[in-house]
C-alpha cells in the first residue's frame, strides 16, 4: 500500500528547483565538464559562507568527508577517536577506515546527543579527535566540549550530516570547531541528486589537506605527496546543491514550523514523549523523533494506517555485528540502549502539510492507546 503520509517527500523539492537545474545540467552535458569547474567552485564558496566557515571542500559523500577531515587533522592508524554510540554507522566507519579505533560514549537522555561528561571520562593519551554528531538536526554540545578538548589538546570534528543550517549562539553548525564534515545524501536537509558531501573549516591548511587527500594525494597533477583517495564533488551535484542552498533557510523554517505543530498536537496525546529543542539553539529537525513504549507495535500499527515512520537508529553501534566485541556488550551504554527501544521518527520534511500532520498524530494516538489497552488486559 502506498503510504498516505510518506516518511519523506523529495519529489516536491526537485519540482521547486527543476526549472533552474535542468538547463544547467544540459549545459554541463554539452560541455562534458563533469569534474570540478565553476559550479563546484561556486558551491564551495556559497556553502562556506552559509556555514560561516572560511573554506568548504566538496567531496564524494559524507563518510569520505569525515575520513578526510580526520586524516587532515592527523588521525593515524592506532589512534582513538571518541564518537557517540547513537549515530549512523558512517561516523564510526570513517574512523575504522583509517585504521583508528572508534571509542563509543553514551548520550544524554533528553536529546540523545553526545554526553560531554562521558567524553571526558573516555579521553586517553591515545585520543586524537572528538566527533560530536548534530543528530536529528539538533546542535550537539560543542560549547561544552570545547574546553574539555582544549584541556586535552584534542581537536573536535563536527559530524554535520544531519544539521545544515542549525545554529547556536556561537554560529552555524559546520563552523563551531576546528573542522566539520557533512553529507548531501538526497534525504538530508541539503540533499544532492545522488551522493555528495563537504568538509568545512576556517583553517586554510586543513582545507588544502582535504583537497589534496581527496585528489589522490596530489596538489599538482601527477605529483603525489601522500597516499590519498578519489573523493570529489561532481559538477552536476554542485548545480543542484547551489539551487537548494538558496532555499535551505526557507525549508528549514518550514521544518521548524512543522515541529512546533507536532508539539502542539502531541501535547494532547498520552504516552508519546515529544522532542524539545536544545536550549539556546535553533535546530533544523532533520528528523522528528518521539519516544513511545512498545515501539515496534506502534511502528507496525502506523504502517497499517498508512503512516510511514522509521527508527534512527534501532541498534546502538556497540551492539551491531560490525562493532560487537571490543566495545562492551549490552549494558555498556544504558541511555542509548534504553532509547533505542523507544525512539520513533515521524514523517518530517519541508513540504509536510498540516492535514498530514493531523492524520499522523491521530493515528499515533490511536495506535498507542490500542497498545496501552492491550497491556492492561
Ligand atoms: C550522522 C551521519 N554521519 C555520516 C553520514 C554519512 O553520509 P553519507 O551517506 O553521505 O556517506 C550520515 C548519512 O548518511 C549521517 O546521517
Amino acid at each position: 500500500m502506498n503510504a498516505r503520509v510518506p516518511f519523506l517527500d523529495l519529489v516536491s523539492q526537485q519540482a521547486e528547483i527543476a526549472s533552474e537545474v535542468l538547463p544547467r545540467w544540459q549545459q554541463l552535458f554539452e560541455s562534458s565538464s563533469f569534474i570540478g569547474g565553476p559550479p563546484v567552485d561556486d558551491f564551495e564558496r556559497e556553502f562556506a559562507a552559509y556555514c560561516g566557515a572560511g573554506h568548504a571542500v566538496g567531496v564524494a559523500n559524507g563518510t569520505d568527508a569525515i575520513e578526510l577531515a580526520l586524516r587532515a587533522i592527523g588521525v593515524e592508524p592506532g589512534a582513538e577517536v571518541i564518537i557517540p554510540v547513537n549515530t549512523f554507522i558512517a561516523t564510526a566507519e570513517a574512523v575504522s577506515r583509517i585504521g583508528a579505533r572508534p571509542v563509543f560514549v553514551d548520550v544524554d537522555p533528553e536529546h540523545l546527543l553526545i554526553d560531554p561528561e562521558a567524553v571526558e571520562a573516555a579521553l586517553t593519551p591515545r585520543t586524537r579527535a572528538i566527533v560530536p554528531v548534530h543528530l536529528y538536526g539538533q546542535v550537539a554540545p560543542v560549547d561544552r566540549l570545547l574546553p574539555i578538548a582544549a584541556a586535552a589538546d584534542v581537536p573536535i570534528v563536527e559530524d554535520n550530516a544531519q544539521a545544515q543550517g542549525a545554529s547556536s549562539a556561537a554560529g552555524r553548525t559546520g563552523s563551531l570547531a576546528t573542522i566539520a564534515a557533512t553529507s548531501f545524501y538526497p534525504g538530508k536537509n541539503l540533499g544532492a541528486a545522488g551522493d555528495a558531501g563537504a568538509v568545512t573549516t576556517d583553517v586554510a591548511e586543513l582545507a588544502d589537506a582535504v583537497r589534496t587527500l581527496g585528489a589522490h594525494g596530489s596538489a599538482a597533477k601527477y605529483v603525489h605527496d601522500r597516499v590519498g583517495m578519489n573523493s570529489r564533488l561532481d559538477s552536476v551535484q554542485a548545480v543542484v546543491l547551489s539551487a537548494k542552498l538558496r532555499r535551505l533557510d526557507e525549508w528549514n523554517a518550514r521544518r521548524r514550523a512543522a515541529a512546533d505543530h507536532y508539539g502542539d498536537l502531541l501535547s494532547a496525546v498520552d504516552g508519546v514523549d515529544a522532542p524539545s529543542a536544545v536550549a539556546g539553539t535553533t535546530p533544523v529537525w532533520h528528523l522528528y523523533v518521539v519516544q513511545v513504549d512498545e515501539r515496534d507495535g506502534v511502528l507496525a500499527g502506523l504502517a497499517e494506517r498508512g503512516v510511514s515512520a522509521a527508527i534512527h537508529y534501532p541498534t546502538p553501534l556497540h551492539l551491531t555485528d560490525a562493532y560487537a566485541g571490543s566495545h562492551g556488550g549490552r549494558g555498556a551504554f544504558p541511555v542509548a540502549e534504553a532509547a533505542a527501544d523507544r525512539i520513533l521518527s515521524l514523517p518530517m520534511f519541508p513540504h509536510l502539510e498540516r492535514g498530514q500532520q493531523q492524520y499522523v498524530v491521530e493515528q499515533l494516538a490511536a495506535t498507542v492507546a490500542r497498545g496501552a489497552s492491550k497491556l492492561r488486559v
